[in-house]
C-alpha cells in the first residue's frame, strides 16, 4: 500500500517512458525482418519484457547495447520455419502481445503454439482475433471459445475482406500482420480510427499497404525492408503527470519528447476542451505518414469545465479515459463518457474500477453500461483508499488523485505501475521537488 498526500505544485520538466504500443511493435517487426533492426528507446517494463521473451523463444536474437533502451533485433524473417519453436508462449499481462503475435504465428504452416498469461490476461477476450484468423485459414482454439489460453495452429493463409466489429488497434494490427502472409490482399474496414502505429511501420517497411478513408488494404509480401525504429515517449504514461499538473494549483510542467501521433492525442484534446492549458503543437488529425512525431508540451494548472466525450473520440483516448473521469470530478458540471464499453475488457473492468475507486474518494460518479457520468462543482476530492485491481493505469490514477485531494489517497497495489511505467514514482517525486 502506498499513500499519496495532498501536494504542493509540480514543477519542472520530464521525459515520459518510451511508448509501450510502439515498443511492442518495434520488437515484433524486428523479429519478422531478415535484416537486423536497430530499436532505439525501447521501453524497459514488465509488458515489453514479455514481448522480448516470447520473441527469443521464437528464435529471434535480441541484443542490448550499452546505450539504455537500444536493442538490435536479429529477426528470423516473415516466413521463418518457426514450427520447431511450437509450444507455450507466456504473454504475462500484455493484451497487445496476446493479440498481435497470433497474426504472425497463424501464417506459419506446421507450427502450433499456446499463448497464455497472468490472471488478468485470462479474462481478456481473444475471439476478436480468432474470428478473422479462422476466416484466413488458421486453426485457433480458445477456452470457452473466447478466452486464453489461445491455441494457434499455423496454416497457408488467404486474404479476406474484414469489417472490424470493435474499434481495436490490436485486432486491426493482428489482421494486418496476418495479411502480409496471406495469399492475395486483405482489406480491413474500421468504424472509427484507432491508433495507427502498425500502419506507420508497414509503410516504413515498404509493405504494399494503402488506406482509403476507413478501409485498409495490405498485400502479401516476402520480406520487410526495415532498418531502424526510434520509439517516442508514451503519451498515455505522460497523461498521468499532465493530469496532476492540471489539477494541483500553481503547477507548471514541461513534457519533453512525447509522442504526438494524432491517433493518440484524444486526451489532450478533451482536456483542452475542459479548459486545460496545454501548449504545444499536436499532429493534424488525418495525417498519413510513416513517421512517429514527438515534441514538447507545456502544461499549467487551471480550473476546469465539464465536457461530453462522444463514441468517435473514444479510441484516441482509450487508455486515458479514467483520467477524464478524474478531471471531471474536479470540473464544474457534468462530464459524460459514452461508447467506451471496451474499457470493461482492459487489464481490469475500468468502468467498474474508476466508478468504485473515485466514488470511494468522494466523487459523485455513476456507472453506465458503456461509460460513466461524473458531477463536479469545481472543488477537490476528499480522498481515501483506492484498489488498483492489479491494473497499472488505475494505480497511477489513484496516485494522481491523492496529490490533488484534500486528505490524501492510499493506493492498494501500486506495484502494478511497473507494467508500463516503472519509474512513475521517481518521476513524480522529481516534479514535486521542482
Ligand atoms: C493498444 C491498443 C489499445 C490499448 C492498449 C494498447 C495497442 O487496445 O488500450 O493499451 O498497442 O494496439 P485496443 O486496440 O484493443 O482497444
Amino acid at each position: 500500500m502506498r499513500r499519496f498526500e495532498p501536494s504542493g505544485p509540480l514543477r519542472g520538466g520530464f521525459a515520459p517512458p518510451p511508448d509501450k504500443s510502439i515498443s511492442h511493435r518495434a520488437a515484433l517487426f524486428g523479429a519478422m525482418s531478415d535484416v537486423p533492426v536497430a530499436v532505439r528507446n525501447y521501453l524497459d517494463s514488465a509488458d515489453t519484457h514479455s514481448t522480448v521473451s516470447a520473441l527469443l523463444t521464437l528464435g529471434a536474437g535480441i541484443e542490448q547495447s550499452t546505450e539504455p533502451g537500444s536493442l538490435t533485433v536479429r529477426g528470423v524473417g516473415l516466413h521463418a520455419p518457426l514450427e520447431a519453436t511450437g509450444g507455450q508462449l507466456n504473454v504475462g499481462n500484455s493484451g497487445t502481445l496476446l493479440r498481435l503475435l497470433p497474426g504472425w504465428l497463424a501464417g506459419q504452416p506446421g507450427g502450433v503454439w499456446t499463448l497464455d498469461g497472468d490472471e488478468s490476461i485470462r479474462r481478456r477476450p481473444v475471439d476478436r482475433v480468432v474470428e478473422p484468423l479462422r476466416m484466413m485459414g488458421a486453426d485457433c482454439e480458445a477456452r470457452e471459445g473466447r478466452l486464453p489460453p489461445l491455441q494457434v495452429r499455423g496454416a497457408e493463409l488467404v486474404g479476406i475482406d474484414y469489417e472490424l466489429p470493435v474499434a481495436s488497434a490490436q485486432v486491426k494490427s493482428c489482421v494486418l500482420i496476418a495479411g502480409m502472409l496471406a495469399a492475395g490482399s486483405t482489406t480491413i474496414s474500421e468504424r472509427t480510427r484507432s491508433r495507427d502505429h502498425t500502419e506507420r511501420i508497414l509503410r516504413r517497411s515498404r509493405v504494399p499497404f494503402e488506406r482509403d478513408g476507413l478501409k485498409l488494404t495490405v498485400s502479401q509480401v516476402d520480406e520487410l525492408e526495415l532498418d531502424e525504429i526510434v520509439v517516442p515517449g508514451d503519451p498515455s504514461s505522460a497523461a498521468f503527470m499532465i493530469a496532476a499538473a492540471i489539477l494541483v494549483p500553481d503547477s507548471r510542467v514541461v513534457v519533453r519528447e512525447v509522442g504526438l501521433n494524432w491517433t493518440r492525442t484524444g486526451f489532450l484534446q478533451i482536456a483542452r476542451r475542459m479548459g486545460a492549458v496545454i501548449v504545444g503543437e499536436l499532429e493534424d488529425p488525418g495525417t498519413e505518414t510513416d513517421q512517429e512525431p514527438s515534441g514538447e508540451l507545456d502544461v499549467a494548472h487551471t480550473s476546469l469545465e465539464a465536457t461530453t466525450v462522444a463514441a468517435d473520440e473514444v479510441p484516441t483516448a482509450i487508455d486515458e479515459l479514467t483520467l477524464v473521469a478524474l478531471l471531471g470530478a474536479f470540473a464544474d458540471g457534468e462530464t459524460v463518457v459514452r461508447g467506451a464499453q471496451e474499457l470493461r475488457v482492459k487489464e481490469s473492468d475500468r468502468i467498474a474500477g474508476v466508478v468504485e475507486g473515485l466514488g470511494a474518494l468522494g466523487a459523485r460518479i455513476e456507472e453506465l453500461d458503456d461509460g460513466f457520468v461524473v458531477r463536479g462543482d469545481g472543488s477537490p476530492l476528499r480522498g481515501g483508499r483506492i484498489d488498483a485491481r492489479g491494473d497499472h493505469r488505475l494505480a497511477m490514477l489513484g496516485a494522481v488523485a491523492g496529490l490533488a485531494s484534500t486528505d490524501g489517497v492510499e493506493v492498494v497495489g501500486m506495484d502494478s505501475a511497473s507494467v508500463s511505467y516503472p519509474e512513475f514514482e521517481q518521476d513524480l517525486a522529481a516534479l514535486l521537488r521542482g
